[in-house]
């Protein structure tokens, strides 16, 4: 990506971000997710907080990522034993379709997500226009979180399910495996022009022995902010009963 085109995704991603961040009002317990986009919405929610604009907001966050920014923002965290159940969660996502089904985890931390984003009452998914795709999976891989020696049989089933590649992660600074929050593994399975089922698929994921979770949010969020270069950001709503 050239400089110029990471300027104007950046300038999206605030525009998401500082729109979700508005979304939070006094006394509301919000989940605060992972990754880049999200990092703005902590950004201005820390800003909101501070100028004396919001008061009584407590966090709980999806990562050690997302508790680290939430610190250094001042934002106060709480947990899901203490807190009695989410007003909203913010949180990124790799791709979203016309439906507002998403596919998340490109930061290993989609198992939290998904536990915070199911005890939220609004779950506001944050992304720039890049992110948009007509099917799951033409665009970026499904994630996988697996114990170790799940790896065989977890890969068979996605390549039964019509995935063209699926590859443990690794890297990333990391020498070997991509070792998640939870100390397990990633895999990444990626399909040639979309995924067939993405229910069956989630279905067959979440039968699967060894499989902690995967990357498959489907009929979770309920709003979904675009940001624009422009600063604006697009709201979609999930319609009643969708
Ligand atoms: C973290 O595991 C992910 O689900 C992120 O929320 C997702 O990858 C979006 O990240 P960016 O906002 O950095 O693109």
């Amino acid at each position: 990506m050239s400089e110029a085109k990471a300027g104007e995704a950046n300038e999206a991603k605030q525009a998401a971000g500082e729109a979700g961040a508005a979304l939070v009002e006094d006394g509301m317990r919000v989940g605060l997710g992972t990754g880049s986009t999200t990092a703005f919405a902590l950004r201005a929610l820390g800003r909101r907080l501070r100028n004396g604009e919001l008061e009584d907001v407590a966090g709980v966050p999806t990562s050690f990522a997302a508790e680290r920014r939430a610190r250094e923002e001042a934002i106060p965290l709480t947990a899901l034993d203490e807190a009695g159940g989410l007003d909203l969660a913010l949180d990124g996502a790799d791709e979203v379709d016309p439906a507002l089904n998403l596919i998340k985890g490109r930061g290993a931390a989609h198992t939290r997500e998904k536990i915070v984003a199911a005890e939220a009452t609004r779950f506001a998914v944050l992304l720039d226009d890049s992110k948009r795709v007509k099917r799951l999976g033409e665009q970026a891989p499904v994630p996988v979180e697996i114990v170790p020696m799940a790896l065989a049989p977890v890969t068979r089933l996605l390549e039964a399910r019509g995935a063209r590649a699926v590859e443990l992660r690794s890297g990333q600074g990391k020498d070997g495996p991509v070792v998640t929050d939870q100390g397990l593994w990633v895999v990444d399975a990626r399909f040639a022009s979309g995924i067939p089922d993405p229910e069956a698929l989630a279905e067959a994921l979440d039968r699967q022995p060894g499989v902690l979770d995967h990357g498959l949010f489907l009929g979770r969020a309920t709003d979904v902010l675009v940001g624009r270069e422009s600063g604006d950001a697009e709201h979609h709503q999930r319609e009643e009963g969708a």
